[in-house]
């Protein structure tokens, strides 16, 4: 199969040229002005944009969590985020305490393998590091190309680990030449929170937010970094929120760390006073909640000032008769929301689109950051000669809006209900196939592949 892509502007993290693409199989076979070549098909891009398919480094699929589950699986998920201009995903697999990795693993590929039908990775969630564990770190990392290590400093008897826990991981992990990653809030600072509001009969959703104050974040990502610059881990902050944590990252910079910070589209685009909105604002009940616009402020200059590297989702979501097992108690609302099909464009139309961020920065941040970070670069991330064939066509005029009504994840409402966005993701290919054309799907469950990675190589 040979696909040419004429005319196009093509847009990666460095470069903006107008040029054709010549794809045979999988892969980008050649990038030139007027390429004579034939190719099976055609495609005419004059007037849009061409772009690496995005990648999304934090997603949840089918993932069993606070006495439910996520409800996209590996097969909407990824559908959902095929038509969205997301070609490769990351999911997490969970160790459950007190068994091993290669038992979480086998689990998780029941669910994916067969079914995805974008392509995806793994990170590795320890949840319980002890002696088993640390053998099996580098069986992960050589075997199974899973070179990232997911750890939460919250969610305490269920996934969190102490400090020493951390500690004892980062060494080995950087003896292994991975990464370990963070949900970097202080989990018994809003236990302690939590009970309290719940023993004040304070029940409503506005009280997750209240339980987890900027502090609780800032401290935990002070904290993390510190540690990763002890043990001299790689170390990367996810779905990072608030300018006091930003501010503890910045610190880091001072004696010459380098930590990754990975923010999430809602916290650019969405603030606090969703929770003003009684029940509803169950929709947004996610950890860390959305904060104030000062901090999204800060977010977006740390786009600017290299300091925030990617732009993920978080996508964790889940149908409203699933939020209402906390209609009468915060605490019992699965956290999480859905966002998987929608970050490419909103990030194009509120950040490109409003003079934010530039087009290079968008790839930077929403494909070849994530794809390099974690070890899949230049496979994904980029648009090159040798690279999988992951390409997006963006008419970046046309206006749309998003709804519960037309999106594609398995979830009965929308976050962003109503919202009208300028730039619109219009043809998607994976591996050289043509994945989604007028607002079609063209590819099978199970089409979608597993994606090993490379170990770690920590860059400037
Ligand atoms: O609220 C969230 N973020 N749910 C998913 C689990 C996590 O903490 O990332
Ligand atoms: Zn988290
Ligand atoms: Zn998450």
């Amino acid at each position: 199969m040979s696909v040419l892509i004429k005319n196009g502007r093509i847009i990666t993290a460095a470069d903006d040229y107008t040029a054709d693409i010549f794809i045979t199989g999988e892969t980008i076979a050649a990038i030139g002005r007027n390429l004579s070549v034939s190719a099976e098909q055609v495609i005419d891009a004059k007037g849009l944009l061409v772009m690496p398919g995005g990648v999304d480094p934090h997603v949840h699929l089918d993932m069993p969590f606070m006495g439910t589950f996520s409800s996209d699986t590996h097969e909407t998920g990824t559908r959902a985020a095929l038509f969205g201009g997301t070609t490769t995903v990351i999911d997490f697999v969970l160790q459950k305490q007190g068994h091993s990795l290669h038992e979480a693993l086998t689990e998780w590929n029941k669910r994916a393998r067969g079914t995805a039908v974008g392509d995806y990775s793994f990170h590795m969630a320890v949840t319980d590091y002890n002696e088993n564990t640390k053998q099996e770190i580098r069986e992960m990392i050589e075997q199974e190309g899973i070179t990232s290590f997911k750890t939460f400093m919250a969610y305490k008897g269920a996934l969190m680990i102490d400090d020493r826990q951390m500690t004892a991981l980062m060494q080995e992990v950087k003896k292994q030449g991975g990464l370990v990653t963070v949900h970097a809030t202080n989990g018994d600072m809003i236990d302690y929170l939590v009970a309290k509001h719940k023993s004040e009969g304070k029940l409503a959703p506005l009280y997750h937010y209240l339980s987890q104050p900027e502090v609780t974040e800032a401290e935990a990502s002070a904290r993390f970094t510190d540690i990763a610059n002890y043990t001299g881990c790689p170390g990367y902050i996810v779905h990072l929120t608030c300018e006091g944590a930003l501010n503890a990252v910045r610190n880091a910079t001072r004696r010459n760390q380098k930590v990754f910070v990975e923010t999430c589209i809602q916290y650019l685009l969405l603030d606090a006073s969703l929770y003003e909105k009684d029940f509803e604002g169950a929709k947004w009940v996610m950890s860390p909640p959305l904060r104030e616009p000062k901090d999204q402020a800060t977010l977006w200059a740390g786009i600017n000032q290299g300091l925030v590297q990617v732009v993920a989702t978080d996508h964790c979501p889940f149908k409203w008769e699933q939020k209402l097992m906390g209609r009468n108690d915060f605490s019992k609302i699965p956290n999480g929301h859905p966002a998987i099909e929608h970050r490419m464009e909103l990030l194009f139309s509120e950040g490109v689109n409003k003079g934010k961020i530039s087009l290079n920065k968008y790839v930077e941040v929403a494909c070849t950051n994530p794809a390099r970070i974690f070890g899949m670069f230049p496979r994904k991330g980029t648009i090159a000669v040798g690279s999988d064939a992951d390409i997006i066509l963006i008419n970046p005029q046309e206006k749309h809006t998003l709804s519960v009504s037309s999106h594609h994840m398995n979830v009965d409402y929308s976050a962003y209900e109503g919202k009208e966005l300028t730039g619109k993701v219009k043809t998607v290919l994976l591996r050289g196939k043509i994945a989604i054309d007028r607002n079609t799907c063209q590819v099978a469950k199970g089409y979608g592949q597993f994606i090993k990675r490379n170990k770690i190589v920590q860059t400037g």
